[in-house]
């Protein structure tokens, strides 16, 4: 059984002190008996302002929206896993389509990115999903299986196990027009039979894979409620606390 996951994907939202606050109050919105995983992407700037409040929290922690592959050196800008472990993040969201097209990450680059995570022991969450072009050509498969493949390149069986993988439709992300949840669990069945296929069942069963791309409160339910669908990476909807927390119990067995 996979503990469904819910990641807030913050994105260039809130300062650390807005996000002190927001912890504040999705701590109060939350039960001690919250039965899934919850992980607080917020930008690097607030890591350090949450690390104490997301120790406190039920089933929290916390998570990167990105890391550079190396671990120190003249990277004007860059932020290296070692400094991510510092602050107690455990997971990093990588490949996200907000990077791969507007800062122009390629596959090579999110597969160095990938293994330089796991050598930090931080959990990669790596992002994949097509255009609206891309789908209306009927490529959807092909380009996450070729997306999937090239960014766990070299990685063994035991490393694959500790992956998270988020579908995230392109023409979905910030739109408000949400995959349908057959949509979602068609390719998410296909991302674990290519998982099973290259690294074997033991490896490829234990991997969760989320949705994202305008998860809401009020579509949560209908994603979650799903064999296929182990949890949500959730963009706008996560940046209010009654909202992200909705969604939290919608992930609810
Ligand atoms: P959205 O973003 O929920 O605002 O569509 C999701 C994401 O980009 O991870």
């Amino acid at each position: 059984m996979r503990t469904k996951l819910i990641v807030g994907n913050w994105k260039m939202n809130k300062t650390a002190t807005e996000a002190a606050t927001f912890a504040q109050d999705l701590g109060r919105r939350l039960t001690d008996r919250t039965a899934c995983e919850i992980v607080l992407a917020p930008p690097f700037t607030a890591l350090h302002a949450l690390q104490a409040a997301v120790a406190s929290l039920p089933s929290c922690s916390l998570g990167a929206q990105n890391m550079y592959w190396q671990e120190r050196g003249a990277f004007t800008g860059e932020i290296s896993g070692p400094m991510l472990k510092d602050l107690d993040c455990r997971y990093v969201i990588l490949g996200h389509s907000e990077r791969r097209q507007l800062f122009g990450e390629d596959d090579d680059l999110i597969n160095k990115k990938v293994q330089a995570a796991l050598r930090q022991q931080l959990r990669p969450i790596l992002c994949v999903g097509e255009s609206l072009a891309e789908r209306e050509a009927g490529h959807t498969e092909s380009v996450v299986t070729t997306q999937l493949m090239n960014g766990l390149a070299g990685l063994t069986p035991d490393q694959v196990q500790t992956i998270t993988i988020a579908y995230e439709p392109v023409w979905a992300i910030g739109t408000g027009r949400a995959a349908s949840a057959d949509q979602a669990a068609e390719v998410h069945q296909a991302l674990r039979r290519l998982l099973e296929k290259k690294w074997g069942v033991a490896a490829g069963e234990p991997v969760r894979i989320l949705y994202g791309g305008s998860v809401t409160p009020n579509n949560a339910k209908s994603f979650l409620a799903l064999p296929d669908i182990d949890g949500a990476l959730v963009g706008g909807a996560c940046l209010d606390p009654d909202s992200f927390a909705t969604i939290i119990r919608a992930a609810q067995p």
